[in-house]
């Protein structure tokens, strides 16, 4: 056992592997940035080990000195990152990508084949929606929405469709709604589909995926793993067996996250997850209760709250790396009024947290350090036809937060403001 093996999580989030031959930096306390496009290769026979190494079906990774060609097939820092992923997930390996959106398509397009059905659940990340809808059809994949918070729908879905891939969100964005991960996998049973989490919304720190029973997680970086919202990024965490087809797929669609980026992550996002999200869940809890006791507001939605619909899931999926209840650091709530009414009172709402407050800020993307406030109907899930939206359950009254590291007081005057005079 190696020296970092034995420290806990939060400590190997910020030192690595203590020695990696991905970069000599024994004298460098921070990785340094790599930004090169092609390498030096000495000789032609290490160059043509090189690409061995690469086309090999068992990938570079862990080699003892990987041969490193060209920046589209691989390269250090994002080499080290990607180490520090698998360790979050406790996966066998992880794969970035130049964007969350990256990495879904290549955890789908190294998964399926023509004729192939996904099972997804009915709502989704609207771009992960139009990628199921608009390109999987053209290769000739079927996708079949369901709602997999019914289990009961889960397993008639798989006796009958026989799915290659189960696709999920838990908490699924924007409604907050919780799927029993290792229920799905029991129904699942010895049956071939391989179940896909997107975990972009609760981060390895509040849930791994994979040991709850799913076999692929995905990730957008460029939410709670990035932190700071200065870089774009995605990863696939996944077992050994799909590591060539992840890089091969990155290497041929081309949606490689640059070296910068990377160190970003590497270097800011990951080590300070932990403390982020802690501070930003406790933070979200305050906030969750204020809202709850607005005469304004219909429902309040984070897996914290008292009377959350999923609480009893929520405490035995979401669970820290030391086993403690996590909740995560996204809100969903609803302002009351019929239909019409209260897209419009919604409308008023954020546009007047747009125009007056401080602390919160409408955009989209999430797990940021800032607090965002966006209207996912109209947002991140106008992707979903507005015909198709009520059946998605995307609710044009609803309004999603994502919970900074302000002062909660800022964020809880801002949003009460906006509530009493919008
Ligand atoms: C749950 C979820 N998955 C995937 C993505 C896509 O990530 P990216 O914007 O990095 O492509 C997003 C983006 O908002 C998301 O919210």
């Amino acid at each position: 056992m190696s020296r970092d093996r034995r420290a806990h999580i939060r400590s190997r989030l910020i030192h690595g592997k203590a020695q990696t031959s991905r970069w000599d930096f024994s004298h460098h306390l921070v990785p340094p940035v790599s930004s090169t496009a092609t390498f030096r290769l000495d000789t032609t026979a290490r160059g043509a080990k090189g690409f061995q190494q690469f086309a090999a079906p068992t990938s570079q990774k862990g080699e003892p000195d990987p041969i490193y060609i060209y920046d589209r097939l691989d390269e250090p820092t994002r080499g080290m990152l990607e180490d520090n992923l698998a360790e979050a997930e406790g996966g066998e390996t992880a794969v970035t990508f130049a964007s969350g959106m990256g990495a879904v398509a290549a955890a789908l397009l190294v998964l399926l084949r023509a004729g192939d059905t996904v099972v997804a659940h009915q709502r989704l990340y609207g771009c992960t929606y139009s990628l199921m809808t608009n390109w999987l059809v053209r290769l000739g994949v079927r996708t079949h929405f369901i709602d997999m918070t019914d289990l009961d729908a889960v397993e008639r879905a798989i006796r009958k469709l026989d799915p290659r891939v189960l696709y999920f969100e838990t908490p699924v964005n924007p409604t907050l709604e919780l799927i029993d991960i290792a229920a799905v996998r029991r129904l699942r049973g010895r049956r071939k589909a391989t179940i896909v989490v997107d975990n972009t919304f609760a981060t390895p720190f509040c849930q791994r995926p994979l040991s709850l029973g799913a076999d692929v997680v995905v990730h957008s970086l460029t939410k709670s793993l990035g932190g700071f919202g200065t870089v774009l990024g995605g990863a696939v965490i996944a077992p050994k067996r799909l590591e060539a087809d992840l890089f091969l797929a990155r290497k041929d669609f081309g949606a490689v996250l640059s070296g910068p980026s990377a160190w970003s992550v590497l270097v800011y996002g990951l080590p300070t997850l932990g403390l982020r999200i802690r501070e930003q869940e406790r933070t979200a809890g305050l906030v969750a209760e204020m809202l709850l006791d607005h005469p304004r507001v219909k429902e309040v939605r984070w897996p914290g709250l008292d009377g959350y619909r999923w609480q009893e899931l929520a405490r035995r999926q979401m669970q820290d790396w030391d086993g403690n209840f996590a909740a995560g650091t996204m809100i969903y709530f609803l302002l009351k009024g019929r239909p019409r009414e209260s897209r419009r009172a919604c409308e008023r709402f954020i546009d007047y947290m747009a125009k007056s407050a401080y602390s919160v800020t409408l955009a989209v993307s999430l797990g940021q350090i800032r607090t965002l406030i966006e209207h996912p109907a109209s947002m991140t899930h106008a992707m979903i036809p507005a015909a198709e939206q009520r059946k998605h359950g995307i609710d044009p009254a609803g309004i999603r937060l994502s919970i900074g590291l302000e002062d909660p007081r800022d964020i809880m005057h801002d949003l009460s403001e906006a509530l009493r005079k919008a």
